[in-house]
């Protein structure tokens, strides 16, 4: 019997990365993000090429019926799910000083980043607590954060906002779910080579080279991916409510 794994926004960037690794892990996928399946066509080959079936739903977070919808295949497609990856996730759109930052922004931020990933896991962990128990758990629960929860960037305040929420609804719904045996964990990625940071690569580049990062390179997919999968394997146990840096040790504060 393979677990079931939905990866939000798992058909590239860090979420692709995941989507591989859980594949190669055994699990079979439901991957959600905005486009049309026709644009993600080679991503979603290099996922049944390592053994997946795969389910491909398109929406948006932050909409309730695209959730439902990304819920209600995953059950026809697959049965049931045992793992949710909250990767999904936008920038602004333009970075602005946080005295000119825009409701419109911050609600599109917000609403994507935070609200979406906290009613996700609220619709998830509902079907997770009513499904039969095949596994050794109950159920994984991994949210993609930003080392941005705690670090602060005013030309993009409301990132930095969305997650510090994702970081607290990583908390509660460990909280909740402890008993369960739903396990909830999280990851902070610091600067990542992806679409998402290939507006401000120079910028990046230049902080790698003063070492402003101890590890002095790029983070890629592939390095989050492994702290992802860590979270929702067997091996994590007794574990949960964390968070593990994946930012080449940013988070050290030094004098
Ligand atoms: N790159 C970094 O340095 C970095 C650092 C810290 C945290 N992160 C976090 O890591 C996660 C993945 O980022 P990434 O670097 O891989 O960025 P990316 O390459 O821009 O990928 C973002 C993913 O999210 C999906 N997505 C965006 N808006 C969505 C929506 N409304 N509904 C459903 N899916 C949506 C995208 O799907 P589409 O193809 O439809 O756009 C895409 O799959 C994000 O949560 C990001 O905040 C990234």
């Amino acid at each position: 019997m393979k677990k079931t794994a939905i990866v939000t926004g798992g058909a590239r960037g860090i979420g692709l990365a995941v989507s591989r690794k859980l594949a190669e892990q055994g699990c079979d996928l439901a991957v959600f993000s905005t486009g049309g399946e026709e644009r993600y066509k080679a991503a979603l080959e290099s996922l049944r090429e390592r053994g997946a079936r795969v389910h491909y739903v398109s929406g948006s977070l932050d909409s309730a019926a695209d959730r439902e919808r990304l819920l209600d295949e995953t059950l026809a497609v697959f049965g049931r799910v045992d793992i949710l990856v909250n990767d999904a996730g936008v920038a602004p759109k333009v970075r602005a000083d946080l005295l000119e930052m825009t409701e419109e922004s911050f609600d599109r931020v917000l609403g994507i980043n935070a609200k979406g990933t906290v009613f996700l896991t609220q619709l998830v962990a509902r079907q997770m607590l009513g499904q039969e128990r095949l596994f050794r758990h109950r159920g994984h629960i991994v949210n993609v954060g930003s080392c941005s929860a705690a670090v602060s960037s005013v030309s993009r305040g409301e990132y930095c906002l969305s997650k510090a929420a994702v970081g607290m609804a990583t908390l509660l719904f460990a909280d909740r779910l402890a008993a369960e045996d739903i396990l909830v964990n999280e990851v902070r990625p610091g600067v990542i080579a992806t679409d998402m940071t290939a507006a401000v690569q120079e910028k990046y580049d230049r902080l790698i080279e003063e070492g402003v990062f101890p590890i002095p390179r790029w983070g890629t997919p592939e390095d989050v991916a492994e702290a992802v999968a860590f979270f929702c394997s067997d091996a994590v146990g007794y574990t949960t409510g964390s968070f593990l840096d994946v930012d080449g040790g940013f988070h050290i504060r030094r004098l």
